[in-house]
């Protein structure tokens, strides 16, 4: 059957690059197929569930290149090596230039733990997007699935879930309820979503 093919860019846990291969285990992702996970760091942990569920899996570090330029053109090689369709951007906290999204125009997309434009753009990552919002002190939060294009978090979005805050929450605790009730839940539909109509045009283009 044909499917999308997707790359996964992580740094961290990669709970959502799980999120991601449950999917595809289970078929509610069944026109996308995980190909290649790009780590940012050596030792991210999403390296490993990579690993152990026979994805292909390196990690591609900014430091070890002398520009941005020629970071982002290893990534590239990589990807088109593999005729990706997708790129997930899961927890990947590296910067990427207007250069690279543009290459990739409407073909990447991430997930942001707040709902944009709560919250958002530079500066805001992982926990500090919780602190911020409990400093506010606002009453709901969420998550949200968007494409990326050269402004941080200020691609379309594409899928939006809300979250409440509960009395007592510690930035971390609000971190784990936004990723159970949104994150591992939008981020595997949406990828769904995307890879359908990728499959549809494919098959379209193959009829004319
Ligand atoms: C997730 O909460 C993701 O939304 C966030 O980092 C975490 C990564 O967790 N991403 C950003 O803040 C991007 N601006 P994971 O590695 O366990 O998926």
């Amino acid at each position: 059957m044909l499917k999308a093919r997707i790359a996964v860019l992580v740094s961290g846990g990669g709970t959502n690059l799980q999120a991601l291969i449950d999917a595809q285990k289970s078929g509610s992702l069944h026109d996308g197929r995980i190909e290649l996970v790009l780590a940012s760091k050596k030792d991210a942990y999403a390296l490993t569930r990579a690993g152990e569920n026979g994805i292909e899996a390196k990690a591609v570090c900014r430091r070890d290149f002398e520009s941005q330029e020629a970071y982002e053109q290893e990534m590239a090689r990589l990807i088109d090596e593999r005729q990706i369709d997708l790129i997930i951007l899961a927890g990947f906290m590296s910067i990427l230039s207007g250069a690279f999204t543009s290459r990739y125009q409407g073909r990447i997309i991430n997930v942001h733990p707040s709902l944009i434009p709560s919250f958002c753009g530079k500066g805001y990552y992982g926990l500090k997007v919780h602190e911020a919002a409990l400093a506010y002190g606002v009453k709901v939060t969420g998550a949200t699935v968007h494409y990326v294009n050269e402004v941080t978090d200020g691609g379309r979005i594409i899928l939006q879930k809300a979250v409440e805050v509960q009395e007592g929450d510690t930035p971390k605790t609000l971190q784990r309820r936004v990723m159970e009730e949104a994150e591992w839940q939008l981020l595997p539909k949406a990828a769904q979503m995307i890879c359908a109509e990728i499959v549809k045009d494919r098959q379209m283009r193959r009829k004319i």
